[in-house]
């Protein structure tokens, strides 16, 4: 169970106050307060308007949309938290931005992911708490601790309830192959791979689906949704091999453009890592499962456990947190 400490303080910024708001909330805390201001030429002021010596700080910031301005934000929050001596600083990131550039798939190309964790962890950062990174090995551009939660768990309870026969999980593409491989050993299904080829930042090309989705109702699982194009591609060649309805789960929506409009998928789940308008999709509050991350951070409890662990056990927990929401 949650319970209110006085030894930590959560902050946000300015990218996704609702959710922050929310974890808040959850944690029977409120929001610490920050003064944040924009001078004449565009440079970012900020000031702790109460006293944080001595104190665990978590601040949440999601960094979609306009993500070098949060980032240097965050990296301005995290330089005055350091400096008015806070006892650790931890990283609430729903959404970390630049995760996609990972590696260098191409000769000269930076490797932004890493650059960003540098500019983290030497501003004074000691802990980073996520979700559903693009790629695992991200935690180990880092040299402090990454809590990595994985919103597979709140889908699957959804997915769970709606009972639908004949399911297959399909992976959009081999990238999300492991996280849809796992989506299928939790519903108990059977799984699908689209053969997906990325042609250039805004066009994707599929060549064939690995697997038998004729007649089934599939749910497409991604860690990304910005273009479109991956779940849009996907859904149509699932389409074309005879599936009987598509539906998709994705963590991170970023929703550029006019992502999803006339894909064909029936029903689109998101998670809130990303503030957005709920029209159209079916949003899933993550916020429950942060503060359980933070509950455990603070009071030194396994937040593996979150994940691994029975499902239900975890959620019904979550769950009787919730129903405590003002
Ligand atoms: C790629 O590897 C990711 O997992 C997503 O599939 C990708 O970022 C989706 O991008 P888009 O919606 O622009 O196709």
């Amino acid at each position: 169970m949650i319970q209110k400490d006085g030894s930590f303080v959560l902050f946000s910024g300015s990218s996704h106050e609702g959710l922050a708001r929310g974890i808040a909330s959850e944690l029977g805390a409120s929001l610490g307060k920050i003064l944040r201001e924009t001078f004449p030429d565009g440079e970012i002021g900020i000031q702790i308007q109460e006293n944080v010596r001595g104190k665990d700080v978590f601040i949440v910031q999601s960094g979609a949309r306009r993500p070098n301005h949060y980032l240097m934000e965050l990296l301005i929050m995290v330089d005055a938290f350091k400096r008015a001596s806070a006892r650790s600083i931890s990283l609430v990131l729903p959404y970390f931005a630049y995760a996609r550039q990972d590696r260098k798939e191409k000769p000269r190309v930076p490797i932004t992911a890493k650059l960003v964790a540098n500019l983290l962890e030497k501003a004074g950062a000691t802990r980073v708490l996520t979700m559903d990174l693009h790629t695992d090995q991200i935690q180990g551009f880092f040299d402090i601790p990454v809590d990595h939660l994985y919103a597979r768990p709140l889908f699957v309870r959804t997915f769970k309830k709606l009972a639908l026969k004949n399911l297959i999980v399909v992976s959009p593409d081999v990238g999300s192959n492991k996280m849809a491989r796992k989506f299928a050993e939790d519903l108990n299904v059977d799984l699908a791979i689209v053969d997906k080829r990325r042609i250039g930042a805004d066009c994707v090309e599929t060549s064939a689906i690995i697997g038998d989705v004729s007649g089934k109702n599939v749910l497409l699982v991604d860690d990304i949704c910005s273009t479109g194009k991956t779940l849009r591609s996907a859904a149509l060649a699932c389409r074309k091999e005879g599936a009987q309805s598509i539906r998709a789960a994705v963590t991170h929506a970023l929703f550029a453009k006019e992502a999803l409009e006339d894909s064909g998928i029936e029903e689109v789940y998101v998670t809130d890592t990303i503030p957005q308008d709920l029209r159209g999709v079916k949003s899933i509050s993550t916020a429950p499962l942060f503060a359980q991350a933070i509950d455990c951070v603070v009071h030194a409890k396994s937040i593996s456990s979150l994940f691994t662990a029975d499902l239900e056990e975890n959620y019904e927990e979550i769950d009787s947190v919730s129903k405590k929401r003002p």
